[in-house]
């Protein structure tokens, strides 16, 4: 990796479905910036994707789809390494070695699990079970530093952080405890239409989710239909209690624009939501189209995507095989 600093921050995503204007408020919007600080990783991380059931062409296509943002949001392959999860095979020979300093009350307590398990039903797998296990290993082989991810997710880092210390209590200082990356901008962007609910990818409800690369004309229609409050008369301010829906739409604002939400705050306090709304809009819509021409610009060279890949998982393994090393001679395994 070419940065100069020797802090290492990783961050991965599911290339489970379309990305959402929530993954971009909560990790790709920084992306770019963290390059100038650290040396970054970033993982598209396909067999968390496989937890639940999915179709091999479209993760495919996911696949080669975050690649393309990953780009059009300005990471450069000469100072950070991008990779899909599957193509080191490091991180599932490091999982096995965690699952077995995990505990199995750890795992069922998670609330991702808990949640997941209500979703899909029929289909409990232990993977569901193991998904914070596998994050651990992703984060443990690189001796990242610092790990990017929404508010969603801190729960799993630190489990990831108490698997690290546990493991490094028995065996001296395997892996480096990572802390997680906290950072003003990064706020849960919630459903339009039910604001207490997180914005997901895999919402029954197309309304509630704005996607990166869909139309933009639909992407409108969803945010004029974007749940707000009867407060009379209107105003608009920043209360995540009283105020769900206005508060989601300045917490959009406010990192798209980069402006803070107390500037957001006095310039729109009296304006009727219709008005306010139109401004958002605006603002998504220009921020969509951005996005998604770079997106098209990367999209649609395979080879070139395929080769950053190949390029990537390289340096993936160059660093993991060594952590790996350290860990099955600490355990015993290397004779
Ligand atoms: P995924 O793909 O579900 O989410 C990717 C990242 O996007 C954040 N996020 C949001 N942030 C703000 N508002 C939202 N509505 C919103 N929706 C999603 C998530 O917090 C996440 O950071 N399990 C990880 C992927 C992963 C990973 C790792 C992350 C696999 N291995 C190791 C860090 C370290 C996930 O949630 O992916």
């Amino acid at each position: 990796m070419e940065n100069s600093s020797n802090q290492v921050l990783f961050s991965a995503l599911q290339p489970s479905g379309k990305l959402t204007i929530g993954n971009y408020v909560g990790v790709l919007s920084k992306f770019n910036e963290m390059q100038k600080y650290f040396s970054c990783v970033y993982c598209i991380a396909d067999h968390h994707a496989i937890t639940v059931k999915h179709n091999p062409d479209e993760l495919k296509k996911n696949i080669l789809d975050m690649l393309a943002i990953f780009l059009a949001c300005g990471v450069d392959t000469n100072k950070s390494i991008i990779f899909v999860q599957s193509h080191v095979p490091q991180h599932f020979q490091l999982c096995w070695i965690l699952n077995c300093y995990t505990h199995f009350n750890e795992l069922v307590k998670m609330t991702q699990f808990k949640e997941k398990s209500k979703i899909n039903k029929e289909n409990i797998n232990s993977g569901l079970l193991n998904y914070p296990v596998l994050m651990a290993s992703d984060i443990l082989l690189y001796n990242s530093n610092f790990v990017l991810v929404g508010p969603d997710q801190k729960q799993h880092i630190e489990l990831s952080r108490k698997i690290a210390k546990r493991f490094n209590k028995v065996y001296g200082n395997i892996f480096t405890v990572p802390n997680r990356l906290l950072l003003n901008s990064g706020k849960q962007i919630f459903s339009l239409q039910n604001p207490r609910k997180k914005m997901s990818k895999s919402d029954q409800n197309p309304k509630n989710v704005i996607f990166l690369l869909e139309n933009i004309k639909s992407s409108l229609e969803k945010l004029k239909l974007a749940c707000t409050d009867s407060e009379i008369p209107p105003k608009i301010y920043y209360d995540l209690n009283k105020k769900p829906g206005i508060s989601n739409l300045i917490n959009l604002l406010s990192c798209i624009t980069g402006k803070s939400i107390s500037y957001i705050e006095n310039n729109f306090h009296s304006e009727t939501y219709k008005n306010f709304k139109s401004f958002v809009s605006d603002i998504v819509s220009d921020f969509l189209r951005n996005i998604q021409n770079k997106f098209f610009h990367f999209r649609k060279n395979e080879d070139f995507l395929k080769n950053i890949l190949l390029n990537g998982s390289n340096k993936a393994k160059e660093i993991s095989k060594i952590t790996l090393e350290k860990v099955m001679i600490s355990i015993g395994s290397i004779i």
